[in-house]
C-alpha cells in the first residue's frame, strides 16, 4: 500500500505534492519522491525514509525554473523491493516518469523482454516496467495516449498509475485497477489533482472522481479525458481526519473492512495455477528441513499457533512453537536441520528479534514473515515473506494477523509440494479454498449489524472463555486477546476440550462463553463441550454456519467448503465484536492504554 499524488494548475507544484504526501504518509513511509516538469525542465527527488527527509532535500531544487509545472509524487511501503533511494518512485525512464501503487503480478516477464530490447532497469521494484513499456510503444507509435493505453493493457495485477513524459510536458497520465486513486478538479480555476484517496485533496477541491477499476485517461490544465465513460463526479468530504480513516470511525474499523484487499494483495504472484511460488525462498534448501520452529509474541504467536497445525498436517513436518519471552531462556535445542520462523507485523519486536538472533547465531536457517520491510528483522534474517498488509495504525492486530495465517497457509502448502507429502488432487482443493479467502474476508453488514447489538449485552461481562478446536483454539487466543487489549474486559482462550480439566469450574451465569463452532472441523465435539458449559448456566454465544439451540445468542456465519475459510469467516467476527464492545465502553479503539504498537523494550 502506497501513497501517490498529481497536481497540475498554477501554484509551486513542489509544495503542493509535498502538503499531498504528507496528508497520504499513513499508507507507507519507507521511501519518497517527486518529479516536476515544465516545458524546459525537469526535476526529480528521491530520498530513503519519510516525507521529512523529502522535505529537507528539495530545498536544493531551483524552484525558479520550476513555474508552470506539472508533477508527480510517492511515498512507499515496499513490496518489491528493498526500501531504498534507488527504489523510490517517480520511476524514470529515457523521456518519462511513473509513481504507482499496487503489486504488477507479471513484471519478471515484462523486464525480461524490455531487456531483451535493450531497456535498461536500474531499480528492483515491479513499477519500473511501467515506464520502460510506456516509451517501448511510444518509439513504435509515436503517439503518448496510444503507447500508454498499450503500456497498461499488458499489465497485470493492481496498478494505480500516474505518468508524465518530456513529449507532452503538460500532461498527466492515469489509469486505475486495484489500488485506490481519485482525480479532482480544483478550487483554482483550470486546477487538476490525483491523490490515492480524498484526504489531501480536502480543502483544495470540491468536485472528485472516485475512479474505478479500468478507468484512465489524461489530464491537463483545465481539462480532464476519460477514455471511458465510467465515471461519476462526487462531492469531497469536509474532515481530513475523517478522510484518512476513509470515513471509519477507528483506523481499527478501517483495517478489519481492508483485510479483503490486503489478503489480494498478499497472494498476488503467490499462487500460480495449481502452485504455490515463493521467489524468496528460491535459495532455500527446503528438503534438508527436518522440523521448524516458529516463534513470535502476542497476535503473531496465535498465527504461528495456527501454523503448527497446518505444517504437520498439510506438509507432514514436525514444529515447535515458541513464545519469544521464554524461547530466550529456557537454553532451547536448537539443531541446524531445523528452519527458524519469526512472524512479526513490525519486525521490531525485542524478544522475538534477540530470538532470532539466538537461532542465527546457532546457525538454523531463519526465516522472518512480516509487514514491515528494512525492519530489524527483515535485515537479519536469511529470507523474508512481506505478508503486505500495509501500514497497520491500529494497536491491536487484524490484517497483520489475517495476512500472517494467509502466508502461513500458503507456506505449509509450499513445503508439501517440494516434500512431495500432498497429493495433486489435496493440493488443488487447498489452492482453491485459498483463492476464496479475499471473498471471503468481506465484512457482511448483517454481521456487523448483529456484533453492534450484542456489544450491548456483553460490554459488563466480568469474564469471557473464547473456546475453539485445532486452528480455532488459537483463533480463540486471538479473539480473547482482541477483547482484552480494547476493551479491558478479563477474557480467556482454551481448546474447547479442555473445560472439563479445570476452567469449567469457573460456569456460572455471569461467565459469558463464545463459542467457535465450524462445521468442518469437530463440530460434534465442539458442541458437547459448549453443552457442557450451558448445563452450568454460563452464557452461550455461538459462532457457526450451523443452527444451535442451547446458544443464548447465535451469530451466524456462511457455510464454506474448507474449515480455513470457516477460521478467517469467524476471524472478522471476533475483531468487529471485540470493536464494538470497546466503542461501547467509550475506549480508545485505536490507541488502548498501557499497549505500544511496537513492544521494543523487553
Ligand atoms: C496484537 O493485537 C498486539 N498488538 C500485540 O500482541 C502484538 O501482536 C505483539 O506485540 C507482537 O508484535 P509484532 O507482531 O510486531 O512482533
Amino acid at each position: 500500500m502506497c501513497g501517490i499524488v498529481g497536481y497540475i494548475g498554477s501554484k509551486d507544484c513542489v509544495d503542493v505534492l509535498l502538503d499531498g504526501l504528507k496528508e497520504l504518509e499513513y499508507r507507507g513511509y519507507d521511501s519518497a519522491g517527486i518529479a516536476v516538469m515544465n516545458a524546459e525542465h525537469i526535476s526529480v527527488c528521491k530520498v530513503l525514509g519519510k516525507i521529512s527527509n523529502l522535505e529537507k532535500k528539495v530545498q536544493t531544487l531551483d524552484r525558479s525554473i520550476l513555474k508552470n509545472a506539472i508533477g508527480i509524487g510517492h511515498t512507499r511501503w515496499a513490496t518489491h523491493g528493498k526500501p531504498s533511494e534507488l527504489n523510490a518512485h517517480p520511476h524514470l525512464g529515457e523521456f518519462s516518469y511513473v509513481v504507482h501503487n499496487g503489486i504488477i503480478e507479471n513484471y519478471k516477464e515484462l523486464k525480461i523482454d524490455l531487456e531483451e530490447k535493450g531497456h535498461k532497469f536500474i531499480s528492483q521494484t515491479d513499477t519500473e516496467v511501467i515506464v520502460h513499456l510506456f516509451e517501448e510503444y511510444y518509439n513504435l507509435c509515436n503517439n503518448t495516449k496510444e503507447a500508454f493505453k498499450k503500456a497498461i493493457s499488458h499489465l497485470e495485477g493492481a496498478f494505480s498509475v500516474l505518468l508524465m513524459s518530456k513529449v507532452e510536458p503538460e500532461n498527466i497520465y492515469f489509469f486505475k485497477k486495484g489500488s485506490p486513486m481519485v482525480v479532482a478538479k480544483g478550487k483554482v480555476k483550470n486546477e487538476v489533482l490525483f491523490a490515492s484517496t480524498d484526504a489531501p485533496l480536502i480543502g483544495l477541491a470540491e468536485d472528485v472522481v472516485y475512479l474505478e477499476d479500468g478507468v484512465g485517461g489524461v489530464a491537463r490544465l483545465g481539462n480532464i479525458e476519460f477514455f471511458s465513460k465510467d465515471y461519476t463526479w462526487s462531492k469531497l468530504p469536509t474532515s481530513k481526519a475523517y478522510a484518512q480513516k476513509d470515513g471509519y470511525r477507528f483506523f481499527m474499523e478501517k483495517e478489519i473492512y481492508e483485510q479483503s484487499d490486503v489478503a489480494g494483495d498478499c497472494t498476488l504472484g503467490r499462487i500460480h495455477g495449481e502452485k504455490i511460488i515463493f521467489d524468496e525462498l528460491a535459495k532455500l534448501d527446503v528438503d534438508s528441513i527436518k522440523e521448524i520452529k516458529l516463534c513470535a509474541c502476542g497476535t503473531s504467536y496465535h498465527s504461528a499457533l495456527m501454523a503448527s497445525y497446518l505444517f504437520e498436517r498439510l506438509a507432514k513436518i514436525g514444529v515447535k512453537v515458541e513464545i519469544a519471552s521464554e524461547f530466550r531462556y529456557k537454553n532451547p535445542l536448537l539443531l541446524k536441520s531445523t528452519l527458524f520462523i519469526a512472524i512479526s507485523q513490525s519486525g521490531e519486536t525485542a524478544d522475538t528479534l534477540e530470538a532470532l538472533k539466538m537461532a542465527k547465531k546457532a546457525g538454523l536457517k531463519t526465516l522472518v514473515i512480516c509487514n514491515v520491510d528494512n525492519s530489524s528483522m527483515t535485515r537479519l534474517a536469511d529470507f523474508c515473506i512481506l505478508t503486505r498488509a500495509g501500514i497497520e495504525k491500529g494497536v491491536a492486530s487484524t490484517k497483520a494477523f489475517c495476512t500472517q495465517s494467509l502466508v502461513l497457509w500458503m507456506l505449509s502448502l509450499y513445503f508439501a509440494e517440494i516434500k512431495k507429502n500432498i497429493s495433486k488432487e489435496k493440493l488443488q482443493d487447498e489452492i482453491s479454498a485459498l483463492r476464496e479467502v479475499p471473498k471471503t474476508l468481506l465484512v457482511k453488514t448483517k454481521i456487523h449489524e448483529k456484533c453492534r447489538r450484542l456489544a450491548k449485552r456483553y460490554l459488563h461481562g466480568h469474564g469471557f472463555f473464547f473456546i475453539g478446536r485445532d486452528v480455532f483454539y488459537p483463533l480463540a487466543l486471538e479473539g480473547a486477546l482482541k477483547l482484552k487489549e480494547i476493551s479491558y474486559l478479563h477474557a480467556e482462550g482454551y481448546p474447547s476440550g479442555e473445560m472439563k480439566h479445570g476452567p469449567i469450574a469457573l460456569a456460572d451465569k455471569e461467565l459469558f462463553t463464545i463459542a467457535l463452532m465450524p462445521k468442518n472441523m469437530l463440530y460434534t465435539k465442539t458442541k458437547s463441550n459448549v453443552e457442557e458449559l450451558s448445563a452450568r448456566d454460563s452464557t452461550i454465544c455461538a459462532i457457526s454456519p450451523l443452527e444451535f439451540d442451547l446458544a443464548d445468542d447465535f451469530i451466524k456465519t456462511d457455510e464454506k467448503s474448507h474449515y480455513m475459510l470457516e477460521f478467517f469467516d469467524i476471524l472478522i467476527v471476533l475483531q468487529i465484536f471485540s470493536l464494538e464492545v470497546s466503542i461501547r465502553l467509550g475506549n480508545d479503539v485505536d490507541m488502548p492504554r498501557n499497549l505500544a504498537k511496537s513492544v521494543t523494550v523487553e
